[in-house]
Order: C-alpha cells, then sequence, then structure tokens
C-alpha cells in the first residue's frame, strides 16, 4: 500500500496553476524524486502535502487519511517532516541545540515550560540529547555537537537541516533541494546521507536539479512541468522520455 497518495491536487495562485490536477503515490521505503524545470510547482507540492498550503481541490491521503488541509504541526505528529530549499538554521544556536528545536518543536507541546526549565536538565532532555547525538552521527556530524551552527561550513548545515528534521521521528522525510549550492564532495556526502535515512526505515521525496544525485538514488521519479504530471517512472524510464528531454533534460 502506498504511504502518501495524491488525487487530482491543484492549487492556484491568482492566475498562476502551480499545481493542475496531479496524481501520484509514494510507497513505504523508496526514495521518491520529484524533478521538473524552475518554477514547474515543487515545492508548492511540499507546501501542500506539509500543510502551508489548503490546495484548491484534490486529496492527500497519508496511509488512508486524508491530510489536505491539516496544520503543520499535526502533520509532523502524523510523521511528516521536511527541510527547506533555503537553509533555516539558527546561527545563534550550536548545532546540536539545531537539532533539539526540531525535536521539542514537533513532539513537545510545550516548548515554552522547556525553555523556562533549561537549567534543569530533566531525564527526558537527557534522553532527547542522547537521541540528537545519534541523528548528528547519522549525517555525519559526530564531531560538531557543540560547535557554533555560525562556524559551521555551508555543506554541513545543509546537512544538520536534515538531522533536524529527523529528530521528529518522520515516517516520511521531505527534502527540498538538500544539494544546492554544493560542491561536488558535499553532494556526495548529501547522497550518502540520503542513502543511510533510507535504510534506517525513513520513506524520502527528493525534490533536486541535480540529476547524477536523482538518478543514482531514486527508486521512483515524478517529473513536473507548469504544475502538471510531464512522466514518472524508474531513473531509465524518465531519463529516456522524450517529453522529458524535451521539456527538461535538453536544458541541463
Ligand atoms: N505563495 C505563492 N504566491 C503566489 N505564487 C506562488 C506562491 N508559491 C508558489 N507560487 C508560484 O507557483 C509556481 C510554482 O512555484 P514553486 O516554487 O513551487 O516552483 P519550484 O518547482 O519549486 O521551482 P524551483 O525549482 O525554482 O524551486 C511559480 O509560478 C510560483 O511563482
Ligand atoms: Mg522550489
Amino acid at each position: 500500500m502506498s504511504l502518501l497518495r495524491v488525487e487530482n491536487l491543484s492549487i492556484q495562485f491568482g492566475g498562476v496553476q502551480a499545481i493542475q490536477e496531479l496524481d501520484f503515490e509514494i510507497s513505504e521505503g523508496t526514495i521518491h524524486s520529484i524533478i521538473g524545470p524552475n518554477g514547474a510547482g515543487k515545492t508548492t507540492l511540499f507546501n501542500l502535502i506539509t500543510g502551508l498550503y489548503r490546495p484548491s481541490a484534490g486529496a492527500i491521503y497519508l496511509d488512508d487519511a486524508q491530510i489536505a488541509g491539516k496544520r503543520p504541526h499535526d502533520l509532523a505528529r502524523m510523521g511528516l517532516s521536511r527541510t527547506f530549499q533555503n537553509l533555516r538554521i539558527m546561527m545563534n544556536m550550536t548545532a546540536i541545540e539545531n537539532v533539539m528545536v526540531g525535536r521539542h518543536l514537533h513532539l513537545n507541546r510545550n516548548l515554552l515550560a522547556c525553555m523556562l526549565r533549561l537549567p534543569m536538565i530533566t531525564r527526558a532532555d537527557k534522553a532527547a540529547r542522547k537521541r540528537c547525538i545519534e541523528l548528528m552521527d547519522l549525517v555525519g556530524l559526530g564531531g560538531a555537537i557543540d560547535a557554533d551552527a555560525s562556524a559551521l561550513p555551508y555543506g554541513a548545515l545543509k546537512r544538520l537541516e536534515i538531522a533536524r528534521a529527523l529528530a521528529s521521528e518522520p515516517r516520511l522525510l521531505l527534502l527540498d533541494e538538500p544539494a544546492a549550492g554544493l560542491n561536488a564532495r558535499e553532494t556526495k556526502e548529501i547522497d550518502d546521507v540520503i542513502a543511510t535515512v533510507a535504510r534506517a526505515g525513513v520513506t524520502v521525496v527528493l525534490v533536486e536539479h541535480d540529476m547524477k544525485l536523482v538518478m543514482g538514488i531514486s527508486d521512483h521519479i515524478l517529473v513536473l512541468d507548469h504544475g502538471r504530471k510531464l512522466a514518472e517512472g524508474t531513473p531509465d524510464a524518465v531519463r529516456n522520455n522524450p517529453a522529458v528531454v524535451a521539456a527538461y533534460l535538453g536544458q541541463v
């Protein structure tokens, strides 16, 4: 059974049809990429799935529960987590504090109470810190636990965002351009992190322009163009699809 199913999904902004009558499914335990030219609707689709936008029409199912229009923190509690296209790291905090925020924001209704109790580290806080350290190890940041976020290179910050997104223990992790702006070595590190996350049992949805990364790691690819599905299938099927080559791959 699919973990996520999108049916006849549409959203418009003024005259712009950002997503149009879109249908697709994501199987549990797979790495599913969404590609398409700038403005194709990829981030909008993430915003719909994670509850930032309410669709004009259509439905989104997580397992069999209709989730379109639910609030982001409810969806986080149901197992959705994401990173954003633009880095959202708090630079005045340490690396692990950023990951802890991910854990508290999603799992703890009473962040303020936690913050007021900060000097007294509770057993729950200790367990949370231990888990956050594990997640930082998983993304290759075990050596930077207490580093100031502002001291970390960009490639490390992109991996830190993934650790923060994992801190809410998602079933489905949506990554919006995790390799944007990275060099080849940093992109390989992201590639390894995504593979490790998937092996740990988290279903991954990847939006990415780096075709080498996408073609190498994906089980399934959905191609969007002007908010519509242009094609979908295995990397080989998509790579050899004439419509995809004409609309997208031919440009890069
Ligand atoms: N909140 C909004 N208000 C108005 N228009 C929007 C909004 N969000 C997205 N759009 C429009 O929807 C279309 C799809 O944008 P989106 O950001 O989803 O594209 P994308 O595929 O993520 O592109 P990129 O690869 O450049 O990140 C664009 O025309 C964009 O201007
Ligand atoms: Mg985008």
